[in-house]
């Protein structure tokens, strides 16, 4: 099973300066709960976004295109492919950003966790937008954050049609 999850805003917006758009300590939380014990794919920019790094009790696997690179403290891989083969097969696989990373596992992906956060915010990375026809909502939650913000989300997970 291949998961991405990731946080959009209404316009698709992830990120911006190498940095998440906002912070929302449940979502966090969420993410935490849903990765431990599992393994976690990455591109070298969100790795190197991370402010601990690797993540904790789970495998963290990071893709780099630069030949013979070695990422210390995670498991390096080189291509998709590579990386799908070093995480093992076996149990949920998360694939956690950026940009570049999610195009290419849209393909490949069995579920998608978007949080989906109701805002607009300037971004220089964003989400594909899942195609209608291939993914379905199979569950919705609606959340408010507790700050002073007040920042509206919902937790939405997509499935691949079958078929
Ligand atoms: N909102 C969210 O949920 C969320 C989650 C994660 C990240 N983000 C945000 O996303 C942004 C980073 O995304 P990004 O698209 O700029 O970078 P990225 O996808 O994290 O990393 C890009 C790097 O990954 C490597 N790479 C990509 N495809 C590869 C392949 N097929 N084979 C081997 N290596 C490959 C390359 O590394 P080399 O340059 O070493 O070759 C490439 O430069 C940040 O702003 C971050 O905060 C948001």
């Amino acid at each position: 099973m291949i998961s991405i999850i990731v946080a959009v805003s209404d316009d698709w917006g992830i990120g911006s300066k190498n940095e998440l758009l906002w912070h929302i300590p449940e979502d966090m939380k969420r993410f935490r709960k849903l990765t431990m014990g599992n393994t976690v794919i990455m591109g070298k920019k969100t790795w190197e976004s991370l402010p601990k790094r690797p993540l904790a009790g789970r495998r963290n696997i990071v893709l780099t295109d630069i030949p013979g690179e070695v990422v210390n403290g995670s498991d390096t891989a080189y291509s998709i492919e590579d990386a799908i083969g070093k995480s093992g097969n076996d149990g949920e696989v998360f694939i956690i950003g950026g940009g570049t990373i999610y195009r290419q596992f849209m393909e490949v992906a069995d579920r998608l966790y978007i949080t989906h956060v109701h805002r607009n915010a300037p971004a220089d990375v964003y989400f594909p937008v899942p195609d209608p026809g291939r993914w379905e909502i199979v569950e919705s939650n609606d959340f408010v954050t507790d700050d002073e913000n007040r920042l509206p989300y919902s937790y939405v997970i997509y499935e691949r049609k079958k078929g």
